[in-house]
């Protein structure tokens, strides 16, 4: 490996994720520019379809993103003033920020220092008369155990609303995560395991939530005739809430429809990778690697997140980063814990009040993972970690 001395920068930039776009998804979205249907049609029924087999889930609704997806779950709760939906403070805002779109009251539970997902027992403790849903988060695409979370929740009364933003493609104990629980939720942003260019997919058990989440996802529209979500002017149309306007477009799941078809190779790759990084790095004291539980899984390696332990170096997280740009390489970090942000300071939280997610939060580090990368990426990248930590690790350690 590496020593101190120092190292040239990459020539070409790497950056921290990119995703893969073959021909297939190219002319795919081509053909929907030619046919003239660009909005949602025939591509989001049959891309829905397809995701549903994929998954082995009864029901699933394409949206414009997981955002969308996350509010509709919650709105379909119909949340009172004073309810509460627990989550974790170590994910993307968007999972909270629903919550408080829907009407609800964020609670945050800490999270388990090996899966960086949230503890169930922090859950148990954050649990209230008021406490309406749980929303785990299948962190980096590692599922959450979610036997415990189902046992528990179903026991209390308590619905459980996935957010596998992270997590597409990934399995816990041998079953998709979106056919599991009452619901889940899927981005495909551009960094996620695969894309729609922005989207997001809702799957569920309910079949009578299918209309809801259709109605709350365009406008309130009900749709009276063929299975297309369109202008309505091919008959009579009735507005049955005031929706939103999430609706998937054709052009997007163009190019989902073809995503699908590789996910497991990009899964398998990811996984790869993740194992070249772990042989890599594993010998660094200062960093400390993402953790497997025991029971059985496939991780989906959305990110790759070591820890650097700051307390035995003289550099924090940002100067790390950007120590890693003027390498060339592009890095970046998942996440600040929500609690400590300006905004949800306003509603009462305090640092302190989840320390395992706050020591995360300034340690984190989400290394560039994409199926494209080679295993000379992953070296140069590991060459580069190492040589910024041999530069500044605290004398005498
Ligand atoms: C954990 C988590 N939840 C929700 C979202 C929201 O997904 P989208 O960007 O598709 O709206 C993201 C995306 O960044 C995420 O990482």
């Amino acid at each position: 490996m590496a020593n101190s001395s120092a190292l040239n920068p990459r020539k070409e930039f790497l950056p921290f994720s990119l995703p893969t776009i073959g021909q297939e998804e190219i002319d795919e979205v081509v053909e929907s520019l030619r046919s003239g249907w660009l909005t949602t049609g025939p591509k989001v029924i049959k891309f829905q379809e397809k995701f549903k087999s994929y998954i082995g889930c009864r029901n699933a609704v394409a949206l414009n993103s997981g955002t969308a997806g996350l509010h509709v779950a919650l709105l379909s709760m119909d949340l009172r003033p004073g309810d509460e939906v627990i989550t974790t403070p170590l994910t993307f805002t968007a999972t909270a920020n629903t919550i408080l779109h829907a009407g609800g009251r964020v609670v945050f539970a800490d999270i388990d220092m090996d899966t960086l997902n949230v503890d169930i027992d922090a859950v148990k403790a954050a649990i209230t008369p008021s406490t309406k849903a749980v929303i785990p988060v299948h962190f980096a695409g590692l599922p959450c155990d979610m036997d415990a979370f189902i046992a528990y929740c179903r026991r209390k009364g308590i619905l459980i609303i996935e957010d596998a933003a992270h997590a597409v493609g990934s399995e816990y104990k041998g079953i998709k995560i979106g056919s599991i629980g009452d619901i889940t939720v899927f981005s495909f942003h551009p960094t996620k395991g695969m894309t729609t260019g922005e989207g997001g997919m809702i799957t569920f058990s309910d079949d009578g939530l299918k209309d809801r989440f259709e109605l709350l996802g365009f406008h309130g529209i009900e749709r009276s005739v063929g299975a297309v979500r369109s202008v309505p002017s091919v008959a009579d149309y009735d507005i049955k809430m005031p929706g939103f306007k999430y609706n998937m477009l054709d052009i997007q799941a163009a190019i989902g429809l073809h995503q699908i078809d590789r996910l497991n190779a990009f899964i398998k790759k990811r996984t790869l990778l993740a194992e070249l990084y772990r042989e890599r790095l594993e010998r660094i004291e200062e960093l400390i690697l993402p953790k497997l539980p025991a029971y059985d899984l496939v991780h989906s390696w959305h990110i790759f997140t070591p820890l650097l332990k700051i307390e035995d170096l003289n550099i924090d997280r940002h100067s790390f980063i950007s120590e890693l740009r003027g390498h060339g390489i592009g890095a970046a970090y998942h996440y600040k814990a929500l609690h400590l942000h300006s905004f949800y300071r306003t509603l009462g939280f305090r640092p302190g009040q989840f320390p395992k997610a706050e020591y995360v939060s300034d340690r984190i580090l989400s290394l560039p993972l994409f199926p494209n990368m080679t295993e000379r990426d992953i070296d140069d990248v590991s060459l580069a970690v190492e040589n910024i930590i041999a530069k500044n690790r605290k004398k005498g350690f």
